[in-house]
């Protein structure tokens, strides 16, 4: 006989009754997410067959090129969590400016969520797995339509974050602040199912993550970092290896899993290195430090910086606590560069 299945709502509910002073808000908008990721997943499934693929014609406030995907599950997350009540506003990677819901409900709700969308939206066109990020604070404003306040927190202050990866299947991965665990939608019944309950990352890895080709821009500290990776590479203990996928969830999920290390470190291009603060670092660095892992900018915990600015970037260096503290060894090459200097 199968084993019962436990599902993402009965999942949410019996957490929410252990938790004291639990009001059901926050158990309401983790399935408003669920529910859009559902719509998202259909969505991204059909790619190649409904009007979803390729560029919206328009670019983000970033000056990034939206694609037509980025557009619709921007939407979709909006208006499950607009006509929810259980939300006050949304912060979006796609959006110049946060949302303030109107109405008696959500202008009393105690949640603001900070989303990027659809993560890796390059790969959708070539059937790669792409992604959603979310971040769940309490707002600081108590009444009324939210302010800017209520969306610039450090990530310390997050009550939930996670992700959604729409790779060979469909998985939402989520902490509340005790321990991280992954549901697989089953397609044939439409439920997210308990699937890596207590996900832990392990200590030590041998999978690196960052895009090689800026090799040249980076700092002397991410490069001795690099070659001690390559130089392992041939060794028989400990060989590591390189991946890439492009799709920060789908790459972090990996390492998640496996044990590794994620790096965008700032480059020429990027200056203050590419991975927005609010929609994609606080939220996975939430989820790896639950797992067990660790997350900085290189000198400060990710979740320590204090944000001044809705679409801020960060560097970030991210993964298995070893693969962190052999990199930190690297980077103090770039410190005691800089003290020399000046
Ligand atoms: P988004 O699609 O939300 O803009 O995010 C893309 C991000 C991230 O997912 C990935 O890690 C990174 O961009 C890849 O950038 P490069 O192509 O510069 O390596
Ligand atoms: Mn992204
Ligand atoms: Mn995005």
């Amino acid at each position: 006989m199968h084993k019962r299945v436990l599902t993402l709502d009965e999942f949410i509910f019996q957490k929410q009754t252990v938790a004291r002073y639990a009001s059901g808000e926050l158990s309401g908008l983790l399935r408003d997410i669920g529910l859009a990721s559902k719509i998202i997943h259909r969505d991204v499934n059909k790619a190649g067959l409904i009007d979803v693929l390729g560029d919206a014609g328009q670019e983000n406030v970033q000056g990034e090129g939206v694609k037509k995907l980025d557009v619709i599950a921007n939407d979709t997350f909006i208006n499950s969590l607009r006509v929810s009540g259980q939300c006050a506003g949304v912060a979006s990677e796609e959006l110049e400016n946060f949302i303030a819901f109107k109405g008696t409900r959500s202008e009393k709700a105690k949640y603001v969520v900070l989303l990027d969308p659809l993560d890796g939206s390059s790969n959708i066109d070539v059937n790669v797995s792409v992604g959603t990020i979310f971040s769940i604070l309490k707002r600081k404003t108590v009444d009324g339509p939210c302010q800017l306040e209520d969306f610039l927190q450090k990530g310390v202050e997050q009550v939930a974050s996670g992700y959604v990866i729409y790779g060979s299947s469909t998985m939402l991965v989520y902490t509340t602040g005790h321990g991280v665990n992954g549901f697989t939608l089953d397609p044939s019944i439409g439920e997210f199912c308990l699937s890596h309950p207590d996900i832990l990352l392990p200590s030590d890895g041998t999978i690196y993550s960052i895009n090689h080709g800026y090799r040249w821009h980076f700092s002397n500290g991410v490069k001795k970092y690099i070659d001690h990776c390559i130089n392992s590479s041939g060794e028989r203990e400990n060989p590591h290896s390189l991946r890439y996928i492009g799709s920060m969830v789908a790459d972090i999920h990996r390492n998640l899993i496996k044990g590794g290390i994620f790096m965008y470190p700032i480059s020429e291009s990027y200056p203050d290195g590419k991975l927005r603060l609010l929609y994609e670092c606080n939220p996975m660095a939430f989820i790896v430090e639950q797992a067990g892992g660790r997350a900085n900018d290189g000198q400060t915990r990710i979740m320590e910086i204090d944000p001044t600015q809705l679409h801020q970037r960060s560097q970030i260096f991210m993964g298995s606590p070893k693969m962190m503290d052999r990199l930190e060894k690297c980077l103090q090459v770039d410190y005691v560069t800089e003290k020399v200097e000046s």
